[in-house]
């Protein structure tokens, strides 16, 4: 089986809200879409699909470390969308059993470590699964400003990408989501709506996404440290 990965970068960032949408803003030396596209693309894939928005001139002025993996697609309204757009684009390439990795362009800071620990993980697997961290924080249910309750955390993880499938199945698991008008916010979320087993991988709680300001500084302090 070949590995393919995609990398939804057709949002608006409206949590960020930031004039410049927060995958063009700079971490160092590279945008925030030149680091995670670069780091996806030191895995051994055979090619590299990002979704970006109609109206962006920006995307394809960049430079990249591996210009020759990338393909572009339109994204659309919601990332399930984007996504379903880049996995119709490749199925002119992908066979039904290749991998096919989905990494939000805003999580530049996953390790080579954490991808490398994915792949050995699901290498044997039927389906797929995605990189998650234990919740480590106290959880609880809130109404109105007061507590109701607190919320057992055992068992319960936070959810990363990249998120791994096999090819056929996860085009199989949008393609009916969309029909069904599911809203499913990740591609786990779908697979699981066909009673699919996923599997759940250790990660790293520094492959943060960003996704308010106060996340940009917390990004270039990870990259930094896993600099030094
Ligand atoms: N994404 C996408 N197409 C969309 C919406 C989101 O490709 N229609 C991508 C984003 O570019 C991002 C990833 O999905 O890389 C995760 O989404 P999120 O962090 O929510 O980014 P935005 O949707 O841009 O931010 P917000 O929800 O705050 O508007
Ligand atoms: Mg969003």
């Amino acid at each position: 089986a070949q590995y393919w990965a995609i990398l939804p970068a057709a949002g608006s960032g409206s949590r960020f809200g930031s004039e410049t949408p927060k995958q063009y803003l700079k971490l160092f030396n590279k945008t925030v879409m030149q680091h995670s596209v670069d780091r996806i693309c030191q895995l051994p894939i055979e090619g590299c699909v990002l979704a970006i928005s109609a109206n962006d001139s920006t995307a394809q002025s960049l430079s990249f470390a591996q210009p020759d993996l990338l393909h572009w697609v339109t994204g659309g309204a919601e990332r399930m969308d984007s996504v379903l757009a880049a996995m119709q684009y490749l199925q002119q390439y992908a066979s039904a059993e290749d991998w096919v990795l989905v990494h939000d362009v805003a999580r530049p800071c996953i390790l080579a470590n954490d991808l490398q620990h994915l792949l050995d993980e699901l290498k044997e697997d039927a389906v797929g699964g995605l990189l998650a961290v234990p919740v480590r924080d106290t959880l609880k249910r809130g109404n109105a400003g007061q507590v109701v309750e607190t919320v057992p955390r055992d068992h319960l993880w936070q959810c990363q990408t990249p998120q791994m499938f096999r090819f056929g199945l996860l085009l199989k698991a949008l393609q009916q989501a969309k029909v069904q008008q599911q809203l499913v916010t990740d591609e786990a979320g779908a697979i699981e709506q066909l009673g699919l087993p996923v599997k759940l991988v250790s990660g790293s709680s520094t492959n943060i996404k960003i996704t308010y300001p106060e996340d940009l500084g917390l990004a270039a302090a990870i990259l930094k440290a896993q600099l030094e």
